[in-house]
């Protein structure tokens, strides 16, 4: 199964030059950074995203740590372009689909992008739990954001 030109100059962009690339953390209890981390049981992978956010809920920054294949590198690195400069209304809009057809993703790694707009969500709900529009209702998984 070949990777697309898009997903391998992704991969390896991130190994040779992953600052670049956005790999990198906030500090997860700073009121405007979002936090999302999502593992996927059928491989192990695991990623998590940190996007930082202005005073009207406008992604200005945003940064990963992805444990995982080629195609849940290159979703991370699609997903921080996708980002940037969306509201957090925006950003709840993006799916799986969108960046697996950015990337040209074959059939059986579509579950990567799946991870990537998980941990989107995942992210969302942090923001939300932070700014209370959630009434608390996530707080256990905010305790796993803190201490990774
Ligand atoms: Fe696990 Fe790609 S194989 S995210």
């Amino acid at each position: 199964m070949p990777y697309s030109k898009e997903v391998t100059e992704r991969f390896y962009g991130v190994l040779n030059s992953p600052k670049q690339f956005a790999v990198g953390r906030f500090d997860p209890k700073d009121p405007n950074v979002a936090t999302g981390m999502t593992g996927a049981p059928a491989c192990g992978d695991v990623m998590k995203v940190q996007f930082k956010l202005d005073k009207d809920e406008r992604i200005i920054d945003v940064k990963f740590k992805t444990y995982g294949c080629g195609s849940a590198i290159a979703s991370s690195t699609m997903f921080v372009e996708m980002l940037k400069g969306r509201t957090i209304e925006e950003a709840r809009l993006i799916k799986d689909k969108d960046i697996a057809k950015a990337l040209d993703l074959p059939p059986i790694k579509i579950h990567c992008s799946v991870l990537a707009e998980a941990s989107i969500k995942d992210a969302i709900r942090d923001w939300e739990q932070k700014h209370d529009k959630n009434n608390n209702k996530f707080s256990q998984t905010n305790e796993k954001r803190e201490n990774t």
